[in-house]
């Protein structure tokens, strides 16, 4: 029997203008995709911006539906509208951000579970790192340099 230590290294923000220009204006494509949200029944307001290796970004934000399991988070709307449009894309990175009308969001709100492992497929494929920027409305930003940094021991194809 052995224990093993698993750690993740984060670099923290306090604010947007602390980051590099190209992850701020990711964040702010972020945030303006945010403000397009469909979240009539949470009132959680996400949006989520991705940088190609080719420059373009894609954006995404949460589309709910009255039926609530029938809904999507922004990453996934995001990631598989790059995935649909650019087939043989590299990520080089996601920003994320999260607002509320009914509540302060002034902490970083990192992806879902399963957007971590819809998101690990396409940085195992990609056979290069996914930087992750996630924020709240306010407060600090979180950094890391891979999307598999923030999913130890996670399911992937070679299982099958
Ligand atoms: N949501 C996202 O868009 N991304 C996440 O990573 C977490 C949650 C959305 C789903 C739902 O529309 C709302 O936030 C509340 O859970």
């Amino acid at each position: 029997m052995k224990k093993i230590d698993i750690s993740t290294t984060a670099t923290i923000f306090d604010t947007i203008s602390q980051l590099s220009e190209e992850d701020a204006s990711l964040l702010q494509k972020a945030i303006e995709a945010r403000k397009k949200a469909y979240a009539p029944y949470s009132k959680f307001n996400v949006g989520a911006a991705i940088l190609l290796d080719n420059d373009k970004i894609i954006t995404g934000n949460n589309q709910e539906s009255a039926a609530y399991p029938s809904g999507m988070c922004a990453e996934r709307v995001a990631i598989w509208k790059a995935g649909s449009e650019y087939p043989n894309m590299i990520v080089k990175k996601i920003a994320i951000t999260a607002a509320s009308s009914i509540t302060k969001v002034n902490k970083p709100v990192g992806p879902c579970g399963a957007c971590r492992q819809t998101l690990s497929e396409y940085e195992i494929n990609q056979k290069q790192p996914i930087e992750i920027l996630f924020t709240g409305e306010t407060g600090a930003i979180v950094k890391t340099e891979s999307l598999l940094s923030l999913l130890p021991f996670s399911f992937d194809s070679s299982y099958l």
